[in-house]
């Protein structure tokens, strides 16, 4: 599957002078799950609300966010209103404040169908109930009557995504939704949506500050340094051959089974407010003597990658049927 879905070139997001997402270029194809990491402030929020039309109106945006072929830059809000919920879905940072407190959820939801699709008050919440079946609420008919505060956090994050799916987006977005989460129900979330790309085909990109989190669950990874996406490639990639020193870094504060260390390595300092980076701010800045040393170590891993394929290309040319072909007779 070739085509893409989602096409972002060249975004930038600026305060003023100060720019807190630079030249931020990267695509998704339906079906996909792309994970974004990065630690606090690194811009994964900004780029998921720039792609939503929901920036701050004290922020400025420019470059391409193309959906579907469309350019998204520069529609207006009621143009906007149709991408949202049909076209791209969000499920945010923190349900609690995306949620609406003083509504039934069941209500929240059914509202989605009411605007976006004309159902009739009974059709959308038939429809609503069914949301919540799919998204695994037990008792969804209950749970509809439920205000926010009453449900757990797990519910609370299951109804976000309801809601975000309601319409059927193409793209979903999400912004940590498992942060606030257990580990056991963080799980289940992770399952639910990769179900939902199985049987939906959305596409899906999921921020998280954690490499481990959104290793679980993404196909490709795109890891963001103050504002800057620093590395893409495949989740396999990342992990076996990381190329940037700030990939390696967050790689070695994930703990891994059977490596037993008293503790695990923290990346010294933490990434400056928008005010304290300069033009061409790096990640060498904060660290230089840890991405020095990374850095030797990808460009050696790499040294040694080439000479084993060049290796192995020899030994496939010494294979008989190699000679036979090549008529060194
Ligand atoms: N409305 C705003 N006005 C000014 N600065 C902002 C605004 N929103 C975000 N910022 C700044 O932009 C930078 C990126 O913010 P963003 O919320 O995208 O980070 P993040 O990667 O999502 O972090 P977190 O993991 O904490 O959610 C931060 O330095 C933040 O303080
Ligand atoms: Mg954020």
């Amino acid at each position: 599957m070739n085509e893409v879905i989602l096409d972002v070139r060249n975004m930038s997001v600026a305060l003023g002078p100060h720019f807190a997402v630079k030249d931020v270029s990267y695509q998704i194809k339906p079906g996909e799950i792309l994970g974004v990491v990065g630690e606090s402030g690194c811009g994964k929020s900004l780029t998921s609300l720039a792609i939503m039309g929901l920036l701050d109106k004290s922020l400025t945006l420019s470059g391409d966010i193309r959906f579907g072929g469309r350019n998204l830059v520069g529609l207006g809000e009621k143009q906007y209103q149709h991408i949202r919920g049909e076209g791209i879905g969000m499920i945010f940072q923190e349900p609690m404040t995306a949620l609406n407190p003083v509504m039934k959820v069941g209500d929240q939801i059914a509202e989605m169908f009411i605007i976006h699709e004309n159902s009739s008050p009974k059709e959308a919440r038939d429809r609503a109930i069914e949301m919540l079946k799919q998204v695994h609420i037990p008792y969804p008919e209950k749970r509809a009557n439920a205000y926010p505060h009453e449900l757990s956090g797990g519910m609370r994050q299951r109804v976000m995504i309801a809601m975000a799916l309601a319409c059927k987006p193409k793209v979903l977005i999400a912004d940590e939704p498992t942060t606030a989460l257990d580990v056991t129900v963080q799980a289940q979330v992770l399952d639910l949506l990769e179900e939902l790309r199985e049987t939906t085909g959305t596409a899906i990109q999921f921020i998280s500050h954690s490499l481990g989190v959104v290793s679980q669950i993404s196909d490709r990874v795109m890891v963001m340094y103050a504002g800057r996406v620093v590395e893409i490639a495949d989740v396999n990639e990342i992990f076996d051959n990381p190329q940037h020193p700030y990939t390696q870094a967050l790689l070695d504060t994930i703990p891994r089974v059977g490596v037993d260390v008293d503790r695990l390595p923290a990346i010294p300092g933490s990434v400056p407010p928008l005010d304290q980076r300069s033009e061409d701010y790096s990640f060498r800045d904060r660290c230089p003597e840890l991405y020095d040393s990374y850095l030797q170590k990808a460009e050696k891993r790499n040294h040694q990658r080439q000479a084993t394929k060049a290796a192995q290309s020899d030994s496939a040319l010494q294979q008989p049927m190699f000679r036979q072909q090549g008529g060194a007779t």
